[in-house]
């Protein structure tokens, strides 16, 4: 699953409570190794939180986007947040995490506890400052599996997503939608699985066409 602006973390520790033997959150981890061509940089210092940084730097429209748990260094987030800078805006991918994503061997439970997007959330304030400060409106969040809600929302859902299941996606649409302030889109991408947007099988076609589909929402979505 994949939200733009920010995402239900909400779902994602309601899920852990009932995934108990696996967790789709897991599958298919980024492959560290695999460098690309970048286009964008890593700043140490932004608000306190080093991030990769891309996009039009001197746009005033500014995108934060949230990591999954395997954190900001994942070459197939880059490329989406590098996507996303070229169609004009500067976008920054903090590392919410410290520099301790999730890894072999991470207990999930003891690290949800650590990172959890709710605190992150309030860590999350002095960037959003920062950005203000550097003249930048930030037009929204985007994030994968880890996040929370305020703002209009869109949800991206996976038919075969065990950990945010279509179900759980029609409950959290529900209490949106009796909360009529929030405007939000929801929809479930058939045929695909948790972690589908960012994590998705490089070399299956269906899914890059797939996690493609759903950056176009995402577009659409910071786009209005
Ligand atoms: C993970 O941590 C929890 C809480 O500390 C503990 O109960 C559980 O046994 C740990 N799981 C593994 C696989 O070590
Ligand atoms: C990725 O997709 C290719 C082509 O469909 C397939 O051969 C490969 O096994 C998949 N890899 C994983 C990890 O599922």
């Amino acid at each position: 699953m994949a939200g733009a602006f920010l995402y239900p973390g909400l779902l994602f520790l309601a899920s852990i409570a009932t995934v108990s033997s696996h967790s789709q959150c897991l599958d298919n981890p980024p492959d560290l190794t695999a460098r690309r061509h970048e286009a964008g940089t890593v700043v140490d210092d932004l608000a306190g939180f080093k991030a990769y940084v891309t996009g039009a730097a001197h746009s005033h429209r500014a995108i934060v986007l949230a990591s999954d748990i395997f954190g900001f260094e994942a070459p197939l987030l880059r490329k989406i947040a590098d996507k996303i800078g070229e169609t004009g805006y500067h976008v920054v991918v903090p590392d919410f995490f410290n520099g301790q994503p999730v890894t072999d061997g991470t207990n999930l439970t003891e690290w949800i506890k650590l990172h959890s997007p709710v605190k992150a959330a309030n860590h999350a304030k002095p960037i959003f400052a920062a950005l203000k400060k550097e003249r930048k409106s930030v037009i929204g969040v985007g994030g994968y599996c880890w996040g929370e809600i305020k703002r209009p929302i869109e949800i991206l859902g996976a038919q075969y997503d065990v950990t945010a299941r279509p179900k759980l996606v029609y409950q959290f649409v529900q209490a949106l939608r009796q909360r009529n302030q929030i405007c939000y889109y929801a929809k479930i991408f058939p045929g695909v699985k948790h972690g589908f947007a960012c994590r998705y099988n490089d070399t299956n076609p269906f899914e890059v066409k797939t996690a493609e589909q759903a950056l176009v929402l995402m577009l659409d979505w910071f786009g209005k």
